[in-house]
C-alpha cells in the first residue's frame, strides 16, 4: 500500500515500496529512494521530485484534511 503524505508548506512524501512514478506517456520515473517527494511549488529543478526549493522560495500551503463529523444528527 502507498501512503501519500501532504508536508506543511512543503512536497508530497510518498511512502510504500511498491509504488510507481509514471509520467504521461506511461513512461517510469527511475524514484532514487523510498520515500520519495513530488514537489508541489512548481520550483523544483528535478520535477517531478521536490529538490528542496520550496524552502527557499518561502513556498506557504498547509492546508489540513477535515475531520469527518462524526456527531450524530438529530432525527427528522
Ligand atoms: S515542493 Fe519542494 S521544491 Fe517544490
Amino acid at each position: 500500500m502507498a501512503t501519500i503524505t501532504v508536508r506543511p508548506n512543503g512536497s508530497y512524501k510518498v511512502d510504500g515500496d511498491d509504488v510507481k512514478l509514471l509520467d504521461w506517456n506511461g513512461q517510469e520515473y527511475q524514484v532514487p529512494k523510498h520515500p520519495f517527494a513530488l514537489c508541489r511549488c512548481g520550483a523544483s529543478t528535478k520535477k517531478p521530485f521536490c529538490d528542496g526549493t520550496h524552502r527557499s522560495i518561502g513556498f506557504q500551503a498547509a492546508e489540513a484534511a477535515i475531520a469527518p463529523d462524526n456527531t450524530e444528527k438529530p432525527a427528522p
